[in-house]
């Protein structure tokens, strides 16, 4: 992952824990009531990739007790994963495109509210992605999957050579002639592997984006529903399809691209079917970026605009991240896909310990801060979410007093330690397991290998509860939290 070149480094601690009855008093654990999303508490999961699905998308028991674990913790509202919509193969990604998973994730469902006592709100978070392929060999490149054109052979001056002998030769040549000769987006596919855009309008099926994916969400929304969640999350942020309409460097000519409100177009579009098939009782809400953090992106402002149209339309929450694109991603290791967290955009979106002047905490509170101030000032109620290093009370709380929030996110966070929010409600704060934001487990999801956390994926391993993962040397949940005293 990119690191500031200042790489400060930063040591999590909390000087101070609340008391059980300055927790009781506080913001944090308050109620909040908004239409269609009543929190016991302003606490709050975001969706995080754990691969524990089935390679066919399907809930698996690891699935259950890795939720079933931070419900243990009762947060106000517990977010699951990125879900896919689509009934293609997308390896141990959970999927909720068709009726036929709407039991495992009922199961899902089932036990969170068990594990919480019906404490803890749960949602899902619906994605769509397009098509992604890992970085090829360069011999599999030139000799099977680059297209020879017109422009190659005349860069080549090789008009009425054989393709077999245009491949070769490609094949042969240096970087610095290669970039003469293939257009940016063959280099892009040499180099990083190829991704489709959506501003791939050559591509059928890229350019009716528009008439296929309101049904797509539509159509799985009603499944969550039905699986008996709480309300679902609109996936409109980071490196996937929603984000990139959103974004400033959609330059789409249908309609669907360009100026602020047609880059809008589509998610609304999505939001106003997703309310159609489910009711105007039901929360539905969206995640999309403060900041996409990346030349030429969608800033601050921007945000502000999607919020206040967003709220405007009627959803229930809006939920912040930050960066976490493809456009400054690394390159992969030949045979491995891009992964967007893995540029500067990457490391706004997850920061870890090593930093710069302004540390890995809160790096998203003032962007939040101002689209909160945006949506409130046009007049709109809508909860705002914030997430980003968020790790002690006194951080979460002051969020709520100062307006900047209405509820906190705790990601990484709840991963190292699920019980945060039971041991400071209930003041056991100094037994809370801080991140170190060393982001082992972002480097985990990076591989697609079972997301554990390195404070506790070594601890107790022979205990009963201790469930191995696939290594056979991490346990894939956190030890079980028993307060002192009992
Ligand atoms: C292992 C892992 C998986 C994640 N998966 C998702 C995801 O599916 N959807 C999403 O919107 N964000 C995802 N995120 C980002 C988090 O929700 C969160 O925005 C980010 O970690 C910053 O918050 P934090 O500082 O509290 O960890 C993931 C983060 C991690 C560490
Ligand atoms: S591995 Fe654990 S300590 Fe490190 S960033 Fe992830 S949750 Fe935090």
């Amino acid at each position: 992952m990119w690191k500031p070149p200042e790489r400060i480094k930063y040591q999590t601690t909390v000087e101070q824990w609340p008391t059980k009855q300055e927790a009781a008093k506080s913001h944090v654990y308050s109620a909040l009531s908004a239409p269609n999303l009543c929190l016991e508490q302003r606490t709050w999961v975001p969706a995080m990739v754990p691969w524990r699905a089935s390679e066919e998308g399907d809930v698996t028991q690891n699935v259950i007790d890795w939720y079933a674990r931070f419900a243990e913790g009762r947060p106000g509202a517990l977010v699951v994963e990125a879900t896919g919509i689509r009934d293609i193969p997308s390896g141990p990604l959970l999927r909720i495109s068709d009726d036929r998973y709407i039991a495992g994730l009922q199961r899902l469902t089932d036990a969170v509210k068990e594990a919480s006592n019906g404490r803890t709100r749960v949602l899902i978070q619906l994605i769509d992605f397009l098509t992604i392929r890992r970085r090829p060999e360069a011999e599999a490149f030139f000799m099977r999957f680059l297209t020879v054109t017109a422009a190659h052979r005349r860069a080549l001056q090789m008009e009425h050579a054989s393709e077999a002998g245009v491949r070769q030769r490609l094949a042969s040549l240096s970087d610095i002639t290669l970039e003469a000769v293939l257009s940016l987006r063959e280099l892009e596919s040499l180099r990083q592997g190829y991704r489709e855009r959506i501003t791939d309008m050559h591509l059928s099926a890229v350019a009716a984006l528009p008439e296929t994916l309101p049904t797509l969400f539509s159509q799985a929304a009603k499944r969550a529903k039905a699986a008996g969640f709480d309300g679902v999350e609109l996936h409109y942020a980071h490196a996937y399809t929603m984000a990139s309409f959103l974004s400033a460097t959609n330059t789409r000519a249908d309609g669907y691209g360009g100026s602020r409100e047609q880059r809008l177009r589509l998610p609304l579009e999505v939001y106003e079917a997703v309310r159609a098939a489910v009711g105007e009782d039901y929360a539905v809400g969206c995640r999309f970026l403060s900041d996409e953090t990346i030349a030429s992106g969608s800033d601050v402002d921007d945000a502000c605009f999607f919020a206040r149209e967003f709220a405007r339309a009627g959803m229930d929450f809006l939920s912040l991240s930050r960066g976490g694109k493809f456009d400054d991603a690394k390159q992969p290791k030949v045979g491995w896909a891009a992964y967007p967290y893995t540029g500067r955009s990457g490391y706004e979106c997850m920061p870890s310990y090593v930093s710069d002047e302004q540390g890995p905490w809160g790096r998203n509170t003032e962007p939040v801060a101002s689209v909160r101030n945006a949506v409130r000032g046009a007049g709109f109620v809508t909860p705002v979410i914030s997430t980003g290093g968020i790790h002690s009370f006194d951080q979460a709380e002051s969020l709520l007093v100062e307006g900047k929030a209405d509820v906190v996110g705790l990601a990484r966070q709840a991963l190292a330690d699920p019980d945060w929010f039971e041991k400071v409600r209930l003041g056991h704060g100094e037994e809370v397991v801080l991140c170190r934001y060393s982001n082992y487990c972002e480097g985990l999801d990076q591989k697609h290998k079972q997301v554990t956390c390195e404070l506790w994926d070594r601890a107790a391993l022979d205990a009963p509860d201790a469930v191995l993962a696939s290594d056979g040397k991490r346990r894939l949940t956190a030890p079980k939290w028993f307060p002192e005293g009992t």
